[in-house]
C-alpha cells in the first residue's frame, strides 16, 4: 500500500493508524465484542465472475460437472485462496461416471470444535457459463474469504468455505462432503451459510427461513441498509445447504430468485419488471451480462456481514516480536538514510490492520528526522516527519495498517537526518503481530 494523503495530516499524533485496504470502511457496526465486516470489493466480485466466464469461453462454452470448464473452475479458485494462506483440499467423487469435485478452504485459527462454514456451488449446467447459477454465489464467497486474508481477520471460531461439484445433478457433491465428514465433524459445525444464485438480473431479496441465528443475522444487515427481504419460497432444498440441514447442522443463506415470476407487489418493494428473477436460469444467456451488479453488491456485503457477525471477536493477540536491538548511526544531513532490518517468519497470510511499530530512536533534535517503516514488498508507511521540533528521541510505538502486505519477509526501519547539525542513531525496532 502506497503512502494515503491522510497521512500528512496524521504525521505527528501520537499513534498513527495508517493506510487503510480499499474500499475496507466498515459496512455496518459490529455487535459488542465483534469485529464489524469490511465492505466487500463488488469490483474483484465481478473480476472473478469474468474469469470464470473466460474458463467457461475457453473449455466448450460451460462448467458442469464432468465437464473440462468445471475443473477449470476448482483449479482457479484453489490457486486464489492458497495465494493468501488458506489450507485448501479437494475431494473427488464419482458421479455418472465422471470424476466431480468439492474444494475446501481452512483459514488457519480460530477455535477448531466452532467452525462456520460457508458455501456455493460452483458447477454450471451443460447449456451456458452459469454466471448468475452460480458464478454469483462462488465469486462472492472466493472474495470473502480473500478479505478474511487481506485484513487479517483472526476471528474466535474457525471459518472455513466450500465451492461444490455437480448441484445440478442433486446436491452431489455437497452430500458427499456431509456424508463423508465423521460426527464428530459434523457436530463442530455450528453453522453453514449457502449462496446459490445472488446476482439475479430483476433481483429480489431473499432470505431462507431455517437456522434463526443466521436468517436474524442476514435480516439486521439488509434492514440496516433499508433493503426490505422476504423469506425463501421458491424452492426450500433446492440448494446445498439441505445436505448440511439433513445432518442436523444449522443452515442459512440468500437468494435472488430464479424462475419464478416477481409480483407486482414484490416489483414496487424491489423495483424491476413482473417478469422471472432471472429470465435465463439454466439457459446459455446466463452469461456475464445476466447479473445485477447492485443486488452482487449488496448480497457480498451481506455474507461478509454474517461470516464476521458469527465468527465472533479477534483471538487475544499471539504477540509474535520481532526485534532488531543493534544500533545503526544516522549521519548527518546530507547523508543517505540508513536502515535496521527485522525478518518475520511463521505468520500466515498478511500482516494485521493493527501491526505494532516500536521505534527507538536516540537522536538529539527529532525534527531532523523522517522515519518510515517498509514492508518487504518495497511499501512505504511514513512513521515520523519532522515534527517534535528540538525535542530529542523518537521512543515511541506507532500502529500501522499493514493489512495489504504479505506479514513474512525483511520489513526495514528507514531513518533519515535531513537537517545539520545535530545526529544520533537507531537504538532499536520491533514488530508485534497480534
Ligand atoms: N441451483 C438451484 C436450482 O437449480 C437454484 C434454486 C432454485 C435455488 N430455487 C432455489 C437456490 C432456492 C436456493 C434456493 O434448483
Ligand atoms: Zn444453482
Ligand atoms: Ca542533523
Amino acid at each position: 500500500m502506497k503512502l494515503s494523503a491522510r497521512l500528512a495530516a496524521l504525521a505527528g499524533s501520537s499513534a498513527l493508524v495508517i493506510g487503510a485496504l480499499a474500499g475496507a470502511v466498515p459496512a455496518t457496526a459490529a455487535p459488542a465484542g465483534a469485529t464489524a465486516a469490511p465492505d466487500i470489493s463488488v469490483a474483484n466480485v465481478k473480476q472473478h465472475l469474468t474469469d470464470l466466464s473466460t474458463i467457461a469461453a475457453n473449455n466448450g462454452g460451460n462448467r458442469a460437472h464432468g465437464r473440462p470448464g468445471y475443473k477449470a473452475s476448482i483449479d482457479f479458485v484453489k490457486a486464489k485462496l492458497d495465494a493468501v494462506g488458506f489450507t485448501t483440499s479437494v475431494q473427488q467423487f464419482t458421479y455418472n461416471g465422471t470424476t466431480g469435485y468439492n474444494l475446501i478452504a481452512d483459514w488457519p485459527g480460530g477455535d477448531p470444535n466452532q467452525v462456520i462454514m460457508s458455501g456455493a456451488h460452483l458447477d454450471s449446467v451443460t447449456s451456458g457459463a452459469g454466471m448468475n447459477d452460480n458464478g454469483s454465489g462462488s465469486a462472492a464467497v472466493l472474495e470473502a474469504a480473500l478479505t478474511v486474508a487481506r485484513s487479517g481477520y483472526q476471528p474466535s471460531k474457525h471459518l472455513r468455505f466450500g465451492w461444490w461439484g455437480a448441484e445440478e445433478l442433486g446436491l452431489v457433491g455437497s452430500k458427499y462432503y456431509v456424508n463423508n465428514l465423521p460426527t464428530a465433524e459434523r457436530s463442530k459445525v455450528k453453522g453453514y451459510l449457502n449462496f446459490d444464485m445472488i446476482g439475479s438480473p430483476n433481483p429480489g431479496y431473499f432470505v431462507y427461513d431455517d437456522d434463526p441465528t443466521i436468517e436474524q443475522t442476514f435480516k439486521t444487515y439488509f434492514s440496516g441498509i433499508g433493503v426490505p427481504t422476504e423469506i425463501e419460497t421458491e424452492g426450500d432444498g433446492r440448494s446445498d445447504h439441505a445436505s448440511f440441514k439433513n445432518v442436523g447442522i444449522p443452515v442459512g443463506g440468500l437468494f435472488t430468485g430464479a424462475s419464478r415470476v416477481k409480483s407486482s407487489a414484490q416489483v414496487s418493494k424491489w423495483g424491476g419488471t413482473a417478469t422471472a428473477f432471472d429470465r435465463c436460469y439454466h439457459s446459455s444467456c446466463d452469461t456475464l451480462s445476466n447479473i445485477n451488479d447492485t443486488a452482487l453488491d449488496r448480497n457480498s456485503d451481506a455474507i461478509a456481514h454474517a461470516i464476521w457477525t458469527l465468527s465472533g471477536t479477534s483471538t487475544p493477540p499471539t504477540g509474535k516480536v520481532f526485534e532488531n536491538t543493534a544500533d545503526v548511526a544516522i549521519p548527518d544531513s546530507p547523508g543517505a538514510a540508513v536502515t535496521s532490518t527485522v525478518n518475520v517468519t511463521g505468520v500466515t497470510g498478511n500482516a494485521p490492520s493493527n501491526l505494532s511499530v516500536g521505534v527507538d530512536i536516540v537522536h538529539t533534535y527529532k525534527g531532523d528526522l523522517v522515519v518510515d517503516l517498509i514492508a518487504p514488498d518495497g511499501s512505504v508507511y511514513n512513521l515520523h516527519n519532522r515534527t517534535g521540533g528540538s525535542a530529542d528521541n523518537i521512543v515511541q510505538t506507532y500502529t500501522v495498517n499493514a493489512s495489504s502486505e504479505v506479514a513474512n519477509g525483511a520489513w526495514k526501519l528507514r531513518a533519515q537526518d535531513i537537517a545539520s547539525a545535530d545526529t544520533g542513531y537507531i537504538n532499536g525496532f520491533k514488530l508485534t503481530f497480534p
